[in-house]
């Protein structure tokens, strides 16, 4: 077995790989416009009513349109879900894996095909789209390891007389909801580490992505999946959702995608239904509202290039995407002005031939939401950057820079999922850390010093679940940094860690006497 690495990220200076994703985007460019059905039972459904995805850079482009299951075709993907249980759970989870083998290696025959989708349908630049489908692949490597490594189960002791194993079953039916934002890897990564885990699962993506995840699914059917396994059924978050997650023949949801959902699928689950015999897990991941702070001892050029990467990459709509910078009082002046410098180098428009450093934001409803946050600003601080947008074509925001915002102001403590960002200043270090953590939240945080005593503070105190030192707060790779955050940032789960495939099972003690 080759042992797990993550997939390299593609360098798009090099003319050869600059052509090769500028072809893929043609190939995609050339299938645009196409219907996509649900596929339930291994049977392709094709209703009446679609979803169509569309470009968030160029709003009258149409990517696609998916089926769009309603509650009736919900109850059919989840009968035809326990059928495939029933086998799919007594499968060698060696075969299991096997599947997830075939589809990373399927996927990156058609790694730039795959970018392109995200280049068209998310607004993403190639970079942020490459490292999308890198992620994607890498879940599936890793998570069907973690399942070979899974398989004897683990080692208990047996006194003299006695055989005790503890292995790990599957729980059964899972729902698996997904945000847009990474609409390939986490769609992927949370529908496969269910599956390899031996569940069988009602996928529901984004209803603004949903054309990637239809191909994903057409990749697991060529990868050997059975029928049944995976079931696709984009719909209505609130109708949909609400039905499976209420369902009683539900045994867990995994869930990515914002607090307020996260809080009533959790709210929700926790309710004992008709017919209902066990308690449903949640796994969920929430949404951050993320902290790079910065002492006076640090590399000041490395800390705002770090706070401009981290708060403006894919314009500011990743849950780990630096939204506060708290910088001690000394240098404070130096990085905000360093970071307005770099901010106002960054150009803004549609990222398919990846003129621009940012794309647009998802949609009309996210154009809205971060751009009236402007007002917000100029009532809490000062726009030192940015604060200009244009819906004319697509949906660009420019990247924005707040200056002098109270610890507690509403650009502090509200997750706007744009690029805005908001600067603190901080009397010392430990104030520093101490605003740091005075969200609600605790998913990302990073912390740029060369004060070992200050770096080891943090390391205790600044409470995420990925907390970097001397570097950005985005970008965790799969296997390397496992990614999942505290408090209103889910459930403490990690995925992509060394424990996350055990979130969907349960472990089974056996005691033989002889
Ligand atoms: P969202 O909560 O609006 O939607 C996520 C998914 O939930 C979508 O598929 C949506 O259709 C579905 N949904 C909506 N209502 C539902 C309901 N009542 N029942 C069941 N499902 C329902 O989030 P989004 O806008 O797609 O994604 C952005 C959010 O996701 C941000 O808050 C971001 O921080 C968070 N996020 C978190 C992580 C993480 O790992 N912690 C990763 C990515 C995104
Ligand atoms: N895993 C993604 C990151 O770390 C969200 O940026």
């Amino acid at each position: 077995m080759i042992p797990y690495k993550h997939e390299p990220f593609t360098d798009f200076t090099n003319k050869e790989n600059a052509a090769a994703i500028q072809a893929a985007i043609e190939k995609v460019n050339g299938e645009l416009g196409k219907d996509y059905p649900l596929v339930i039972g291994g049977e392709k459904v094709t209703t009446e009513g679609k979803i169509t995805s569309y470009n968030p850079a160029n709003k009258e482009e149409v990517i696609g349109h998916v089926s769009k299951a309603n509650q009736e075709l919900a109850e059919r993907a989840m009968q035809e879900a326990l059928t495939a249980f029933d086998s799919w759970r007594h499968v060698d989870p060696a075969v299991r894996a096997d599947v997830l083998f075939k589809a990373a290696n399927i996927v990156r025959k058609r790694k730039h095909e795959f970018s392109a989708y995200l280049v068209k349908e998310a607004g993403k630049p190639w970079n942020e789209a490459d490292a999308d489908t890198a992620e994607a692949i890498d879940f599936m490597e890793y998570y069907a390891r973690q399942m070979l490594e899974l398989k004897p189960g683990k080692k208990v002791e047996s006194r003299p007389g006695e055989y005790n194993r503890y292995d790990y079953i599957p729980l059964g039916v899972g729902i698996v909801i997904s945000p847009w934002n990474f609409p390939f890897a986490i769609m992927a990564g949370t529908a496969v580490a269910a599956i390899v885990a031996g569940n069988t699962i009602l996928l529901k993506p984004a209803s603004t992505t949903p054309i990637v995840a239809a191909k994903f699914v057409e990749v697991m059917e060529e990868a050997g999946l059975p029928k049944g396994v995976l079931n696709f059924i984009p719909g209505p978050g609130a109708e949909v959702g609400d039905y499976l997650v209420d369902h009683p023949k539900t045994r867990f949801i995994s869930f990515t995608g914002s607090r307020d959902v996260g809080l009533r699928i959790n709210e929700r689950a926790s309710k004992l239904n008709d017919g209902q015999i066990w308690l449903k897990r949640v796994i969920a991941e929430m949404g951050g509202k993320d902290t790079i702070v910065v002492d006076e001892s640090a590399d000041l050029e490395l800390a705002a290039q770090s706070i401009v990467k981290s708060s403006f990459g894919f314009s500011g709509q990743k849950c780990s995407a630096c939204s506060r910078a708290v910088i001690v009082d000394s240098v404070y002046d130096t990085v905000l002005d360093r970071v307005v410098e770099l901010t106002n180098e960054l150009s803004v428009g549609n990222t398919e031939q990846n003129e621009h450093f940012m794309g647009p934001v998802i949609d009309a409803a996210a154009f809205k939401k971060i751009t009236s946050y402007f007002d917000v600003a100029k009532e809490e601080g000062k726009i030192v950057a940015g604060g200009k947008a244009d819906d004319s074509t697509g949906y660009f925001v420019e990247p924005t820079v707040v200056a002098d915002v109270a610890p507690t102001a509403r650009l502090m403590q509200e997750e706007i999922f744009g690029p805005i960002v908001a600067f603190t200043k901080a009397k010392d270090f430990k104030e520093a850390i101490d605003i740091a953590n005075n969200t609600e939240y605790g998913l990302t945080g990073a912390v740029l010093t060369r004060d070992r005593s200050n770096q080891e503070y943090a390391r205790q105190n600044f409470h995420v679940g990925n907390l970097y030192f001397n570097r950005g707060c985005t970008g965790a790779i799969v296997g390397y940094q496992p990614f999942g955050g505290f408090n209103m940032s889910g459930t403490d789960s990690k995925a992509g860690g060394p424990d996350y495939i055990q979130l969907h099972m349960q472990a089974k003690t056996t005691s033989e006497t002889f």
